[in-house]
């Protein structure tokens, strides 16, 4: 098993520190930046149909859920078309309105959660198209699809979900940039410098990973908190749901993500001196709102983790401790900036004495509804 974990002490480091490799080869053989090409062999038959989607709908669960928020975000913002993301659950159990012309990408690890099959089973029956977003080749909800994308993180053994979900970001972004492409909703340079940010973002990511020591401390100055907060806007907002969930999972300390600025609508209450807030704090269109949401935490005494972008000089003074991250358009930023998420509940995990590849309850791929 020592071999397995390539010299790390868990699957799930193993697992953290592999995406520079797997976000390469999420990319490989699709992206080529410097001829400013793109090609998705899996959708290509279906173009037609995508880009001319009325809507579409992401169906997924946990983590996956969460990367179909950050693309709700992308395909909107590139492509025009109206998103709505669906707990594969919900959707399947309460009749949605679904019909011609609408889309459904159904993203999953496993490809065999219950929840997603079943959602897109009943889909399909009322004539929706059905793409798949999966990292197992050949699973379930890949072979129910009629399209699709494999993430290409190779197999992922950690419960707790990480390398899947940055290949899945980054499988999303290549469909959002290409539908963009083909519906002419995005100008030439922006396709070409988001092409440009993609290539760069597994590089960006190793550097990432360096902050692992320094994460490591951080993980060990809160690891006794009770309750953990975690606040992002915009791409970050799905971040700040992940950081939480990845938290929970492992550690068993309870961590709610929320949108920075519905803080002031309840979880403000709960901020004191007690109170640990992971908040992600890059440079995009929403960093003056996220400074003014880091004063009114500051202001309540709580204690304030921000994730910054490299150069960032208005935030560290102003918080307990810095995470600093590179540079990137805010669209890709989600895959940099959910690293030091990943390792912060990985050694707060780590550090109480928990099996972090097995935790308690969770299973790695849901079979049941
Ligand atoms: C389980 C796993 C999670 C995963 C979720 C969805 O709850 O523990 O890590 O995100 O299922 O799984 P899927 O394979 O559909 O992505």
């Amino acid at each position: 098993a020592a071999i397995e974990k390539g010299g790390y002490d868990h699957f799930m480091l193993k697992e953290i520190f592999e995406q520079p490799q797997t976000i390469h080869d999420s990319l490989r053989g699709r992206l080529d930046a410097p001829k400013g090409t793109l090609t998705l062999g899996g959708i290509r038959e279906h173009m037609d149909l995508l880009k001319n989607a009325k809507r579409i709908i992401i169906v997924a669960c946990g983590t996956s859920w969460h990367a179909g928020l950050v693309a709700e975000y992308m395909i909107e913002e590139l492509c025009r078309i109206p998103v709505e993301v669906e707990y594969a659950s919900e959707f399947r159990y309460r009749n949605p309105v679904i019909g011609q012309g609408d889309v459904i990408i159904a993203v999953s690890q496993s490809g065999e959660t219950a929840d997603t099959l079943v959602a897109i089973e009943s889909a399909k029956q009322k004539g929706a198209i059905i793409l798949g977003v999966c990292n197992v080749v050949g699973s379930s909800i890949a072979r129910m699809s009629d399209a699709g994308a494999y993430t290409h993180a190779g197999p992922e053994i950690g419960v707790a979900s990480t390398k899947a979900f940055t290949a899945q970001l980054t499988v999303l972004a290549l469909i959002g940039l290409k539908v963009a492409m083909e519906r002419g909703s995005i100008s030439g340079q922006r396709f070409q410098h988001l092409l440009n940010e993609m290539d760069q973002v597994s590089k960006k990511v190793a550097i990432a990973l360096k902050l692992n020591d320094h994460v490591k401390e951080i993980a060990e100055k809160y690891k006794d908190a009770r309750d953990f907060l975690y606040l992002g806007r915009g791409y970050n907002f799905p971040v700040a749901l992940e950081g939480a969930l990845k938290l929970k999972e492992i550690s068993y300390i309870h961590a709610e993500g929320y949108p920075a600025a519905e803080m002031k609508h309840g979880p403000i209450a709960l901020v004191d001196e007690n109170l640990p807030v992971v908040i992600v704090a890059t440079k995009d269109s929403f960093y003056e709102k996220v400074v003014s949401n880091i004063q009114e935490i500051k202001a309540r005494k709580g204690k304030v983790i921000a994730v910054v972008t490299e150069g960032d000089t208005t935030i560290p003074p102003m918080v307990d401790d810095v995470i600093v991250v590179p540079a990137a358009d805010e669209l890709v930023a989600p895959i940099i900036s959910v690293i030091p998420l990943q390792l912060l509940a990985y050694h707060i995990g780590v550090s109480k004495g928990y099996d972090v590849d097995k935790p308690r309850n969770l299973a790695k791929s849901v079979t049941v509804e």
